[in-house]
């Protein structure tokens, strides 16, 4: 393989999902298999900037596969958002010798990256590391599967209590634009309805189904709410208009928040980190840039930055359906 890197830098950037870690592992081993050096950002572009960087060797990354969150921490930096900002990560990188950048982040790390790459011409390859799963040219980004499994575990106990007390429950899960976890763990964990903000089901529809599942002699249930949901009202408004509405029901809330993003990664989380830092470095070497690594189809494939930030991640419509049915 023709190699054109020596040295490379990695880092984890925007909110922290669990196996950017196996990530940041599996670029350092990549590097050190191919003799590249390997270099850890922290923060993300605020390290950068500062040049805030550290050695990375196949033994300093040991004993990391296995941890949630970022040992390189992660941050969101206003300053890479300047010419100047830029301009001075450009200089810190120089300093330090680094030919090329592995990204673990989501739309916005690759967006600094695409515009990092036109001014300076800087090699530059993404990791899609988000729970939210809302990028374009793959089908599941890293941290993903194990939100799903953390959050349907949470919701499982919140049933044992909702069924105890014939409640109704609207439990918001994370998903700023995207209702990726809240759909697949509402079918996961067998909720009543499912709120997300590309479907807006309106409020009479959601009492209606309420009602249904009461006359059906349901006595409890579940609703799962994606935090970005567009149906217009917070999630405790939901719970006065429905409880305004329908006196039967005695409702309660549960908003999940940022225990979604930690815990240690599944083992789906883990090989996929894995193949995508391997990918990323060996792209690097082989001369590409601004490419985003994904899994299409269970292989992995490359998507242009540009088109993985300006494109949409879709929702399943198939669960939906799958969803409606299961609800009967
Ligand atoms: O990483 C994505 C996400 O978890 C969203 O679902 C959520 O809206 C957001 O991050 C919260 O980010 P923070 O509180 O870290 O700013």
């Amino acid at each position: 393989m023709p190699n054109k890197m020596k040295k490379i830098g990695v880092m984890t950037s925007g909110g922290d999902s669990p196996g950017m870690n196996a990530a940041i592992r599996a670029v350092t081993r990549t590097c050190a298999y191919h003799n590249i050096e390997c270099v850890g950002i922290y923060r993300g572009y605020e390290g950068m900037i500062e040049g805030d960087f550290k050695d990375l060797t196949a033994r300093n990354v040991k004993g990391i596969i296995n941890k949630g969150g970022t040992i390189l921490k992660s941050a969101r930096s206003k300053e890479f958002r300047t010419p100047e900002g830029r301009k001075k990560a450009y200089e810190a990188l120089k300093a330090k010798e680094i030919d090329g950048l592995v990204l673990v982040g989501g739309d916005g790390t690759f967006t600094g990256a695409l515009i990092f790459n036109q001014e300076f011409g800087f090699p530059v390859m993404g990791i899609p590391g988000t729970i939210d799963n809302d990028i374009y040219g793959t089908s599941h980004t890293l941290g993903y599967d194990t939100a799903l499994n953390t959050v349907v575990e949470v919701i499982d106990k919140i049933r044992d209590t909702a069924s105890s007390h014939n409640r109704l429950f609207f439990v918001e899960v994370m998903g700023r634009d995207a209702g990726h976890i809240a759909l697949n763990v509402g079918v996961g964990a067998g909720a009543e309805e499912i709120l997300i903000p590309e479907e807006n089901l309106g409020l009479e529809r959601l009492l209606e189904s309420l009602r249904r599942s009461k006359a059906s002699g349901k006595s409890s249930s579940i609703v799962v709410v994606a935090e970005g949901d567009k149906i217009g009202k917070n999630v405790f408004e939901l719970k006065d208009y429905v409880e305004e509405n329908m006196t039967e029901y005695e409702v309660r809330v549960s908003v999940l928040g940022h225990m979604q993003r930690g815990g240690s990664p599944s083992c789906f989380d883990r090989v996929l980190a894995s193949r995508m830092g391997v990918k990323a470095v060996e792209s690097l070497m082989e001369g590409i840039s601004n490419q985003m690594v994904g899994l299409l189809n269970d292989k992995i494939a490359l998507t242009p930055l540009e088109k993985a930030i300006k494109g949409q991640s879709k929702i399943n419509k198939e669960l939906i359906r799958v969803s409606d049915i299961m609800t009967t």
